[in-house]
């Protein structure tokens, strides 16, 4: 939830991990602060509420170079958003920042007995002290016995006085990458902050420890033994974690939807047919579960559902979609024969990841759909299978989403091959219209101009609602929570028949109702339901296929979709809804890509 960076090398740290801390703000945005190992090794800490801007501000005055330090940008979690509360937290001889929870800070405290040490409310300087208390002049030592006292998720980095130019990492669930480079040493939360630099990394093992000097990087397992990294190399440069011109990153992303999808289907695609060899995904686990169960959290959820929509009438399989804070939690009836399919974006959701290992223990076969390499849910998951998305930076999930729907429609149509559902020539006709959904996807982000008209019939409404029926409904999920998230407009998606049992009462004159109606089954049921609410003064904004049959006056507004397969749909639908979420967001003159209370990638309960 929050963005940690480490740096020690020949350049000016300050420079670097403020650069850094811009690059991973995504991650969090409450507070922001450096610490700096000056050129005499006093520590100097410079922390500020809000945004980086205001910590690269309050920066400007320190003359002094330092070519050492750690940064942190805030996603509150333990007390508010204050300068206290700020990290980086000092005990002592230590310096750290931190990313996840300490469950047991209470107890800790307690234990330790810091209660009349702590300058803030955060579980984090619990943890400073604990280190401080454990700190015999051996970094390596200390930091082993540190992690034996700690329940939760962290990842760490620490400065020791005593060890000036030195920092040391650790990390158990929360994620951590880390690089030598000419210009220095390392380690940070997401490579966004490490590409500029290399393009070589390797993602930090849950509980080693990392120790950055000016020239080099070493890595140690708990038994201070060293250990050779992993290197990986980056698929992507620096201008993909950059705005190129776009107003915000959600425009940028929402515009590379088609490249995206491109780039998630093309390699997968031999001879027509989907194939997931090269992903080492078997056949035999497409072949022979006798159902499918996904787990994630919001947008990825939201692609679940699509997911399950299509899956299960083709595959005459019960497919269940469960939100992972949930099914963490529950008994699920899973066993070796369920295929558990967990999306996410970041890899690093602690509610999925925990929902995955769960899945593990009943002895389920588990195939994640993930973006980001090296993240932890793809290390776990028994196959993966990775969207090319590219960084996604504005907190509003777009191009995500849309790939990891491309990879779950391969999905479902090699299992219908495999299970016999589908013959060549079906599977075939399958990946053309899915292939003929990017131009679809296209031609819908040219009319971002009508989209942007529209909104004035938004902006000033408390409340908003989606409907639809089948694959509608669920595209509909994601067109309100994309509103929601980033316009502050109430919104809320409905089932098209199930509004009369209840929320139809919200409905009074010129309640914006964005109605989608491209599922030619259930066309006429849609209608009626559109008709309802307009009878009682809603303004209808309806989604339609361009040759659909529409009577006059059914709708205020009237966005035509390009005739794909209903089953397609999804693709140039949502691709109006984050343009009517995103242009209502502008309208309302909000910050687009970092919304309040959000963080990019969740990695606490
Ligand atoms: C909404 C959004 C979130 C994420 C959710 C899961 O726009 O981005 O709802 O979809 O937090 O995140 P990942 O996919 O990283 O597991």
């Amino acid at each position: 939830m929050c963005g940690i960076i480490g740096y020690t090398g020949p350049l000016d740290s300050k420079r670097i991990l403020l650069e850094g801390l811009s690059q991973l703000e995504y991650r969090g945005y409450d507070s922001a602060g450096v610490a700096l190992c000056m050129e005499n090794s006093r520590i100097r800490l410079i922390r500020h509420t809000g945004k980086v801007s205001n910590l690269k501000e309050g920066c400007r005055k320190i003359a002094e170079t330092s070519h050492c330090g750690l940064g942190h940008t805030r996603w509150a979690t333990h007390g508010g958003v204050t300068t206290e509360n700020t990290h980086p937290h000092q005990a002592g001889r230590i310096t750290l920042v931190h990313n996840g929870i300490i469950e047991n800070y209470h107890q800790l405290t307690l234990d330790f007995h810091l209660e009349g040490k702590l300058q803030s409310e955060t579980d984090s300087e619990v943890a400073a002290w604990v280190l401080e208390s454990l700190y015999e002049g051996r970094p390596l030592e200390a930091i082993s016995k540190f992690v034996s006292y700690l329940k939760g998720s962290y990842s760490f980095c620490m400065m020791f006085e005593d060890h000036p130019g030195e920092i040391y990492a650790i990390r158990s669930i929360s994620p951590l990458v880390a690089a030598y480079t000419r210009s220095g040493s390392f380690v940070a939360s997401d490579l966004t902050a490490l590409i500029p630099y290399t393009k070589q990394y390797f993602v930090v093992p849950e509980n080693h420890i990392v120790r950055l000097t000016s020239y080099k990087v070493h890595l140690y397992d708990l038994h201070q033994k060293e250990t050779i990294p992993e290197m990986m190399e980056v698929s992507w440069n620096t201008d993909a974690a950059m705005k190129n011109g776009f107003p915000h990153f959600m425009l940028k992303e929402i515009h590379e939807q088609p490249e995206a999808l491109k780039n998630t289907i093309l390699p997968r695609m031999v001879r027509g047919l989907p194939d997931f060899t090269d992903d080492q995904i078997p056949d035999s686990i497409l072949e022979q579960c006798s159902q499918i169960h996904i787990v994630a959290c919001g947008t990825a959820m939201h692609a679940g559902m699509v997911a399950r929509a299509l899956m299960e009438p083709l595959l005459r399989i019960p497919v269940t979609v469960s939100i992972a804070s949930e099914f963490r939690y529950e008994e699920p009836l899973i066993d070796s024969k369920t295929l558990v399919i967990v999306i996410s974006q970041s890899g690093e959701t602690i509610d999925t990841l925990a929902a995955l290992r769960l899945a593990k223990s009943y002895g389920a076969s588990t195939l994640s759909v993930v973006n980001v390499k090296g993240s932890t849910i793809a290390r776990e998951s028994d196959y993966v299978l990775f969207t090319h998305a590219g960084p996604e930076i504005a907190v509003a999930s777009t191009k995500a989403y849309s790939v990891q729907l491309a990879a779950l429609y391969m999905v479902c149509c090699r299992m219908a091959l495999v299970r016999g559902a589908y013959g060549h020539e079906e599977a075939e006709n399958f990946m053309k219209e899915l292939l003929d959904a990017i131009p679809a996807m296209e031609a819908m982000i040219e009319k971002r101009d009508s989209v942007k008209a529209l909104v004035t019939h938004l902006i000033n409404e408390p409340d908003a609602f989606f409907i639809g029926r089948g694959l509608d409904y669920a595209f509909s999920l994601e067109g309100a929570l994309k509103l929601k998230e980033i316009s502050y407009i109430h919104a809320e998606a409905y089932a098209a028949g199930e509004l009369k049992h209840g929320t139809i009462a919200l409905i009074t004159d010129q309640v914006p109702v964005i109605a989608i109606g491209t599922q030619k089954k259930v066309f006429a049921k849609t209608i009626s339901n559109i008709r309802e609410v307009k009878a009682r003064g809603a303004f209808i904004i309806l989604l339609v296929g361009e040759n659909s049959p529409v009577e006059d006056g059914i709708a205020d507004v009237i966005i035509p979709i390009p005739e794909v397969d209903d089953r397609f749909a999804v693709f140039p639908v949502v691709v109006i809804l984050q343009l009517i979420a995103y242009y209502a967001s502008v309208g309302k003159n909000l910050d687009v890509d970092q919304p309040r209370n959000l963080a990019k990638s969740v990695t606490v309960e």
